[in-house]
């Protein structure tokens, strides 16, 4: 049963690990991603233009053992990996059983991944663009915003032998990033919705606040009032998908009575869409933050964001 406010008081500062007077945090969810390809330079580069607080990197690595900013695990999606490297694929069964091919990224080097282009699928005015080393996108972004990095398919990574999370610390310290803030705000903030994965960044990098990712399958085993205590013994914050604060907007105030701040993803207007579309994005955006009480959220439209 969930019971709200029934945990011990927590100040404000370490609840949320941000200034109790901070603005809501706009976080571009893989950049500018309506505009640009999401994760490359081009649609970080918006997101910064456009005002972003924190711009957002899903990560894997390479078979070199170098971190990449890219949302799926294979490269099939995004890039033209299938036609560069056509023999390079792992036969695997579909969904509905029938065979597919897969390209996965931790297959591939980081010189071979360079050859890819990452940004023809979106646009042809994109075509060229690469897939960034999360080095790269902290040099882009570090000073002028914040980076929410994703550790995608931790797990999956981790029985490879290939440790993400240590490789993420070792990234962070080699920048300066483990203390550093932006405008008053940390100048990083962990997820992944893997928790075994929060938990082992929470023991590597306790100074960097850390969002436990909730999708509807895990919303039961976190969504409640000893979900959301136990949760906070190695999170700072929560980011469920926004339909299930919409299917219980209570949760908001729980978890902020745990001590977590609460981050939905996603927010998204097609970037062709028609004035109305982009309109109601933008008074959702500013319900969820002005009603619902949320601390950020995540979206494909920085320049829809309430300010
Ligand atoms: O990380 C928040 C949100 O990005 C989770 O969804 O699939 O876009 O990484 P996804
Ligand atoms: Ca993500």
């Amino acid at each position: 049963m969930v019971v709200a406010g029934a945990t011990v008081d927590v100040p404000a500062a370490t609840r949320f690990m941000m200034p109790p007077s901070s603005s809501p945090w706009l976080v571009a969810h893989r950049g500018a991603s309506a505009y640009a390809p999401e994760h490359t330079i081009a649609a970080y580069t918006l997101a910064l233009e456009q005002g972003a607080d924190y711009v957002e990197q899903d990560l894997t690595l390479t078979r070199d053992g170098v971190l990449v900013c890219l949302h799926d695990d294979t490269l099939e999606r995004t890039t033209d990996v299938e036609t560069r490297f056509p023999d390079r694929a792992v036969a695997e069964t579909g969904a509905g059983g029938s065979p597919v091919k897969r390209w996965y990224a931790n297959d591939f080097t980081l010189a071979e991944l360079k050859t890819l282009d990452a940004g023809s699928w979106f646009d042809a005015r994109f075509a060229g663009e690469r897939v960034p080393t999360f080095e790269e996108a902290i040099a882009l972004v570090k000073g002028r915003a914040g980076i929410f990095p994703e550790l995608k398919s931790p797990a999956r990574l981790n029985a490879r032998g290939v440790d993400v999370e240590q490789a993420v610390a070792a990234v962070l310290a080699k920048h300066g990033l483990i203390d550093a803030q932006v405008k008053g705000r940390p100048a990083v903030y962990l997820q992944s919705f893997e928790e075994k994965s929060v938990r082992r960044l929470a023991t590597l990098l306790p100074a960097v606040p850390r969002a436990l990712l909730i999708g509807a399958k895990d919303a039961a085993r976190w969504l409640t009032a000893d979900g959301l205590r136990e949760a906070k013994t190695f999170a700072t914050a929560i980011g469920p998908a926004r339909a299930l604060i919409e299917a219980r907007p209570a949760v908001v105030a729980e978890a902020h009575a745990a001590g977590l701040a609460v981050v939905p993803y996603t927010f998204r207007a097609a970037r062709d869409a028609a004035a109305p579309a982009r309109d109601a994005v933008r008074d959702e955006m500013r319900r969820f933050i002005a009603e619902r009480g949320v601390d950020g959220l995540f979206t494909d439209n920085p320049d829809l964001f309430p300010r």
